[in-house]
């Protein structure tokens, strides 16, 4: 099978049309119904909903990212997700987590650290979709048997879309990319 990658010159938000054109055309040619997009603001995760159908997790930064005790996904731009049949999550990320308080207070990297910035050669939301992908398997929000589309971008809005199967955080090099629907060129 001949497939072409969506190569972007420029990482960033921009890009986040076509991406989400790109996943609604890839996602009907396999038959894919599982999509998980990261979204901070909902933003994303509602033009998404516009444009696909299925079962659709949107995943925002965990409460205390930017400031303690405070989710940054606004309690409107959540309910317009949940009135669309969205799943929101909110949880500890995958690839930092506990290892990021260490290293913040000792210094150091840990080797989940390690993991996620060599999966940023490739591209920020290319970490990403890794990263969303196996915390919405953890949430038992996406199957972790069959293939789905995860979406990541660099910062704001989507540059990065993979096809893989998800796998829990505890068998994590299960995870398999089968695809780049398209992402940055580095
Ligand atoms: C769990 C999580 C981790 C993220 N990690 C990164 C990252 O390492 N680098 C980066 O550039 N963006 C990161 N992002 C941002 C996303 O890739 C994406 O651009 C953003 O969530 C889109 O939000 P919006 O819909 O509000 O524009 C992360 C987002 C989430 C939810």
């Amino acid at each position: 099978m001949e497939k072409k990658i969506c190569y972007f010159e420029e990482p960033g938000k921009e890009n986040t049309e076509r991406v989400l054109e790109l996943v609604r055309e890839r996602a009907d040619q396999l038959g894919i119904r599982n999509f998980v997009v990261a979204s901070v603001s909902g933003e994303t995760a509602l033009r998404l909903s516009e444009m696909v159908e299925g079962n659709i997790v949107s995943v925002t930064h965990h409460a205390g990212f930017r400031e303690k005790g405070q989710l940054e996904l606004e309690a409107e731009a959540r309910d317009a997700l949940l009135e669309r049949g969205v799943n929101v999550y909110a949880g500890s990320h995958a690839l930092s987590g506990v290892g990021r308080g260490i290293s913040n207070r000792f210094g150091g990297v840990t080797p989940v650290e390690i993991m996620a910035e060599t999966l940023r050669m490739v591209s920020q939301g290319f970490k990403v979709c890794v990263e969303i992908a196996i915390m919405a398997a953890d949430a038992g929000l996406i199957p972790v048997d069959e293939e789905v589309i995860s979406i990541g971008g660099t910062a704001w809005g989507a540059d990065t879309a993979l096809v893989l199967t998800p796998a829990h955080m505890n068998s994590v090099f299960d995870l398999r990319i089968h695809e780049v629907i398209a992402m940055p060129r580095p």
